[in-house]
């Protein structure tokens, strides 16, 4: 489903879906090699970040999107995290989820993957 090609040296460029699959303020969960990730979209920047909340490990990816705060919110009680930086803008949760660089390249999306979380 996902086609993996090299990006840099210490990084796994991987297409996770296109542009046009995630709606502007939404977000669509993935799996790259166990490991979920919400692609977020705002407007035409998108994000990623690790779906799973670091509070009570609910997914990130079915709550709601803030355009203008660019963070996403927990649905389960609440706590936002920063689309730019993963970390907690609010609580109850405290510690930050991973985030990952994207690239978008002929309307597809790519996730660059370090390739030391391969093993
Ligand atoms: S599970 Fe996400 S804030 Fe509690």
């Amino acid at each position: 489903m996902v086609a993996e090609t090299k990006g840099h040296s210490s990084e796994k460029k991987v297409r996770v879906l296109a542009v046009d699959d995630v709606p502007d303020g939404e977000a669509r969960r993935v799996t790259i090699e166990d490991q979920k990730i919400a692609i977020v979209r705002i407007h035409d920047q998108m994000y990623a970040i690790g779906d799973m909340c670091s509070h009570a490990k609910y997914s990130l990816s079915e709550g709601p999107v803030d355009t203008t705060d660019v963070t996403i919110e927990c649905w389960k009680h609440g706590a936002q995290f920063s689309l730019c930086d993963g970390k907690p803008v609010s609580l109850p949760a405290t510690q930050p989820v991973p985030v990952f660089n994207v690239e978008i390249d002929k309307g597809e999306v790519y996730v660059l993957i370090p390739e030391s979380q391969d093993s």
